[in-house]
């Protein structure tokens, strides 16, 4: 049995050790199959080892594995074309790091520099990473305290699709509002399109900067290459990450022209950022969803598993696409400890009462309908 003895005791853990993934299952140590409707956090966007993205990264590794950013790359450059096409006008220029933390840490570092303001306002359930600068503008005691104990100010938290609030908080000292267009961590909760739009006029009005964090929901998994999409809103930053690169680490900060102007050599950096081999997986990743109709697949399915669960008597079905919470009157935990024990994996989320749902975005109906059945199984 493998020991973890020897790493921080910092992570809960599902009780299964995979050693092979293909498509929307895993294979653990004594070779039985397990559905995954959590996609490794929401990273499997492709499914597991999809034969193109593992291809694609051989390739690249065994041309050039590294070379930092001092020198151009092709793929660096074709990824950042390709995602400013899919990004919603004016977002057009683009900065690569490694993780969805570091994404917005830069989303949030370029507000504060265009406009010289330090007060962020951010949404209550918001949560945005665990770098200083994020857990400043992440809801929740615990991850306050991180930032407190490093001096950090904290964001001004407004509650959930609260317009006045927002109008309220977004004063002259304000360099940005962060919001997550749907929510991750809260189980999946989307926003009301009102809510968003009018959080775009209160910042083009008081001149703050509109980041949209969609780390967890973009990359198709709403349904839309980007859930601003999806919305009709177009923020002057947007984040992606977990799902960007299939599974190797990358990360993107998608900004307009109210962030770009005036950036120098030096404003912003990072060694192993936009790295050829990252960027050859999330150019596959792109690819895949694009050749495989995995964004409209993401709607159809997520739409069927709305469904399914309504008709189970789910009390209530929040999201968008393949990034569902399902509420129920029991604890969640439960209901996720139970499909365990069917070899089926879900998230749990803040929220007790929700159970959330991030499998991959090739997650197929035959697929759904197991999940649905296990569901059905331990709901009865
Ligand atoms: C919405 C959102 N933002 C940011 C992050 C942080 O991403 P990372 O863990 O890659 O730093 C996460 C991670 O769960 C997330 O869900």
């Amino acid at each position: 049995m493998l020991t973890t003895s020897a790493l921080l005791p910092v992570y809960a853990q599902f009780p299964i050790r995979p050693v092979r993934g293909r498509g929307s299952w895993l294979i653990d140590d004594e070779g039985a199959e397990w559905l995954d409707a959590y996609g490794g956090h929401a990273v499997a966007s492709t499914g597991h080892s999809h034969p193109d993205v593992v291809r694609v990264i051989a390739e690249q590794a065994e041309q050039l594995l590294f070379y930092s950013t001092v020198v151009p790359h092709p793929n660096r450059e074709r990824l950042a074309e390709r995602l400013a096409a899919l990004a919603p006008d004016p977002l057009d220029r683009v900065f690569f790091a490694n993780s969805g933390a570091e994404a917005n840490e830069n989303a949030l570092h370029l507000a504060r520099k265009r406009t010289g303001r330090q007060t962020i306002v951010s949404v209550a359930g918001g949560w945005h990473g665990r770098t200083v600068a994020t857990l400043a503008v992440t809801d929740g005691a615990r991850y306050e305290a991180g930032a407190v104990r490093a001096g950090m100010p904290l964001s001004r938290k407004v509650p959930f699709d609260d317009v006045d609030a927002l109008a309220v908080a977004v004063d002259d000292t304000v360099a940005g509002v962060i919001v997550e267009p749907v929510q991750g961590m809260t189980g999946a909760r989307d926003c009301a399109p009102a809510f968003l739009r009018a959080a775009r006029e209160i910042c083009t009005e008081r001149g703050a900067a509109l980041l949209f964090d969609e780390v967890q929901c973009g990359v198709g998994r709403t349904g839309a290459f980007t859930a601003a999409e999806l919305y009709g809103v177009a923020p002057d930053a947007l984040t992606l990450a977990k799902g960007l690169g299939s599974g190797l680490p990358i990360s993107a900060t998608i900004v307009g022209p109210f962030l770009s102007e005036g950036l120098a050599s030096g404003d912003l950096g990072s060694t192993f950022g936009g790295g050829p081999v990252p960027c050859a997986a999330a150019l596959a990743t792109l690819d895949v969803i694009e050749r495989d109709g995995l964004m409209a697949n993401a709607a159809r399915v997520g739409e069927h598993l709305a469904r399914g669960a309504r008709a189970l008597g789910v009390r209530q079905v929040q999201g968008r696409g393949l990034l569902l919470g399902l509420r129920f009157d029991r604890p969640a935990a439960e209901v996720q400890r139970a499909l365990f024990a069917r070899r089926i994996l879900t998230g749990t989320s803040s929220d007790p009462a929700v159970l959330r749902l991030l499998p991959p975005l090739s997650f197929s109906l035959p697929e759904a309908d197991l999940l649905l059945a296990g569901l059905k199984e331990v709901l009865a």
